[in-house]
This record gives structure tokens, C-alpha cells and sequence, in this order.
């Protein structure tokens, strides 16, 4: 090749992974465009509108004049709800320099593993898991240790598990309760072995919080509650899944302050700052009335019953009621397929579009993703397209 026209990207880029759920939605749409009629189980957001005292609030504060840039870290009334919000949530004292306001849940996960994580660092991670760990931890260079989340455990981490993977290098644990893909949930005897495993090391734990409020069973349990761990913890959370609202772009991390400083000056070097009116509105969703947040949780958890009751009377089927978030896990081994050919032929054939359990880490192989963010009845219509397509071809 002569070449100058030829891309010379950098290695690390070429590393980066993706988000399969995005691909996947592609090309439903694609398939609709052709006049095919698709349920959609593949996107992980609240079919709901965001609350109107959510949308009013943003209107006002347009009309305010909240339409400059602002601090990098994000609005002083924000970080100041959000240090109450997390103080009351997880029993620990927060102040506003160590939450940093970023757009989204997901550059928290971006900025924490960027500013943390390089060449020669392991980081540990869940498998299944958020595909945009593994894809971080392989852009920064550092090693990614996958522990296995197994259904047997409720795809709960196994602690023992978990202490024979940390070593001298082990620079991150990225733990998710409730978890995507699988709806585990840690219990507080999992933390605290997180914890007792962690031990006096240096080690940071990102916890990925973002499904706190979506739990059907059991309750929510953050590490960041435990004693000695506030400094060695990085807590995700955000406004995308509790509040309905993935497309305003929304969301935090809180952490020691001289690493929040950190995480802003990479916002000051990304996006400057999140949009002003917006972090108005995230005052309003933390400080409002929060029937909106039940109201939804309560209908997921109708959704979830339905699709798992549904689902394991499915031929080569098999699946746990997940504890918490919007999606179903099953077990598809019994159908003899490969996840990836099953999630394919599914939406070719089917009409019905989910995920490959691999989407989520090699650790998927012989499981599917649902997600329940659709009407009952879309979801009793893929029960039988699925059922309708298992009836011919298995
Ligand atoms: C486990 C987990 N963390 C983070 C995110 C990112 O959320 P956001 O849309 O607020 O960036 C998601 C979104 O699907 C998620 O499932």
C-alpha cells in the first residue's frame, strides 16, 4: 500500500470494546425499516417518561438562565444534594468536593479506570458483566481479571474466589449490585467478605451502584457503608435507570476528594461540564417525591415475574428471578445453541430482540439477556414468538 491516506490509529484505540445492546438496536431498527414487526428486549432503559416535577424543574431552570457552563465537577446545589443523598443512603458522611457530576453513569467508569489504571495494574471486574469495564480496562493498558458470576451463587461473586485472584499488581475491584446482566444482588455478608479480602491493601473498589433503587428482594448493601472503606471506594450511581431519564445524560461519583479532583480535571478536559439545566432538574429528581420511582420498580417487578414464569415454561429454557435492575438472565443451554446464533436467530427469525450472554463477557456463553423495560403485553408476545420458534427448530 502507498499509503498516505492509510488510518494510522493508536493501539490503545483499537483495544476499545462496545456496547453490543447499541448494535443491537441497529439493526431491529433496521429490520423494522423493512416492515418487520420486532419486540424490543435488548436496551437497558425505563420505557417510562421522566417524572413531570423532573421536566418541569429542567423548563424552569431554562428559563432561569441555567444555560451556561459551570463548574466542572458540577453545580455546588447539586454536589451538595447528592453529598446529603448518599450521606442518608449509605450511612456514611459525604461532602460535596468528593462527588464529582459527570454526564451519565458511564464516564464515571471512564474517568475512575483512566485515572487509576496502566500498564502492569490488574483490575478485577464481573463476568458476565458491563461490557464497558473490560472494553476501559483494555484501552488503558492494564490487565482485566475477570470473577466468574455464577448462577449457582445467584450470580453473586464468590469471595473465596475473589481473594485468590488479588495480588501485589491489583490495582481496581469493579463490583455492580444490582447487576447487570444478571439481576444478582450482593448480600451484606458478600461485602463484608469484599472488604475482609481487600484487607489493609491499596486497593480502590469502583461500586457500581446505578440499579440501587430497582430491587424487587432484599435490600441494597454499598461498601462504601463499611468502616475503613469510604476512602478506598469510588460509588456509581446516577439518574438514567431511577428516574427515567438515560437520555438527559446524568450521572456521579463519589469518592475521596484529592481523587474527585482528579475526575473533574479529566470532565474540564472532556466535556467542561455537565449541562447546567440539567443538573437542575437532578436537584428536583433527588429532593422531589419519589412515588414515581416505586411505581415504576413495582411494575418492572410484574414484568420480571412475567417474563421468568414465561420463560421457564420454554423448551431448553431456564431461568432465576432476578433480585434487582430490569433485565432476565436465562440459562439457554438446554436449547443446544450458542448464545450468539440463538440471539441471532431470535431476532431474524422471531421477531424478538435480546442479547447473547457473550455480549457480556466470555463468562455469558449458554445465557441470554432480556430486558423487562417493555409493556406486559410485548413481553407475552415474545414469550410466544420465542416459544413458537423453540416449537420448530429445537
Ligand atoms: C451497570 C451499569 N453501569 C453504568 C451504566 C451507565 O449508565 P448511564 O446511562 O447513566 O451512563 C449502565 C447502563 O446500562 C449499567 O448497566
Amino acid at each position: 500500500m502507498n499509503g498516505s491516506n492509510e488510518l494510522r490509529l493508536a493501539r490503545r484505540t483499537t483495544r476499545l470494546g462496545t456496547e453490543t445492546a447499541f448494535e443491537v438496536l441497529v439493526k431491529a431498527r433496521a429490520l423494522e425499516a423493512q416492515g418487520r414487526d420486532i419486540v424490543h428486549l435488548e436496551i437497558g432503559e425505563p420505557d417510562f417518561d421522566t417524572p413531570r416535577n423532573i421536566i418541569d424543574s429542567a423548563c424552569d431552570a431554562l428559563h432561569k438562565g441555567f444555560t451556561h457552563y459551570g463548574p466542572s465537577a458540577g453545580l455546588p446545589q447539586l454536589r451538595e444534594t447528592i453529598a446529603e443523598y448518599v450521606s442518608e443512603t449509605r450511612g456514611v458522611r459525604v461532602t460535596p468536593d468528593e462527588v464529582v457530576v459527570v454526564p451519565g453513569g458511564k464516564p464515571i467508569i471512564f474517568f475512575v479506570i483512566l485515572a487509576l489504571a496502566e500498564e502492569g495494574d490488574e483490575v478485577i471486574y464481573p463476568n458476565p458483566g458491563f461490557p464497558i469495564y473490560e472494553s476501559m480496562i483494555n484501552y488503558v493498558g492494564a490487565k482485566p481479571v475477570p470473577i466468574r458470576l455464577r448462577e449457582e451463587m445467584e450470580f453473586r461473586l464468590d469471595v473465596d474466589e475473589l481473594a485468590g485472584l488479588i495480588n501485589d499488581r491489583t490495582k481496581l475491584i469493579i463490583i455492580n449490585s444490582p447487576q447487570n446482566p444478571t439481576g444478582g444482588m450482593l448480600t451484606k455478608k458478600d461485602i463484608d467478605g469484599i472488604a475482609r479480602a481487600i484487607g489493609g491493601r491499596n486497593i480502590m473498589v469502583l461500586s457500581d451502584e446505578i440499579y440501587s433503587r430497582l430491587i424487587f428482594e432484599g435490600e441494597h448493601h454499598s461498601i462504601m457503608s463499611i468502616d475503613g472503606m469510604k476512602d478506598r471506594c469510588i460509588l456509581l450511581d446516577g439518574f438514567s435507570k431511577t428516574y427515567a431519564m438515560t437520555g438527559w445524560r446524568m450521572g456521579y461519583g463519589v469518592m475521596r476528594a484529592d481523587l474527585a479532583m482528579h475526575v473533574a480535571r479529566l470532565m474540564t478536559n472532556s466535556s467542561s461540564c455537565t449541562a447546567s439545566f440539567t443538573q437542575m432538574a437532578g436537584v428536583e429528581a433527588l429532593r422531589g417525591p419519589q412515588e414515581s420511582v416505586e411505581a415504576m420498580c413495582a411494575e418492572f417487578k410484574k414484568r420480571r415475574d412475567v417474563m421468568v414464569a414465561g420463560l421457564n415454561k420454554i423448551k431448553g429454557f431456564s431461568c432465576l428471578l432476578p433480585k434487582g435492575a430490569f433485565y432476565v438472565f436465562p440459562n439457554i443451554s438446554g436449547t443446544g445453541w450458542p448464545s450468539k446464533k440463538l440471539a441471532d436467530a431470535l431476532l431474524d427469525e422471531a421477531g424478538v430482540a435480546g442479547l447473547s450472554g457473550t455480549a457480556f463477557g466470555d463468562f455469558g456463553e449458554g445465557y441470554m439477556r432480556f430486558s423487562v423495560a417493555n409493556s406486559i403485553e410485548n413481553i407475552e408476545k415474545a414469550l410466544e414468538r420465542i416459544r413458537t420458534w423453540t416449537e420448530k427448530n429445537l
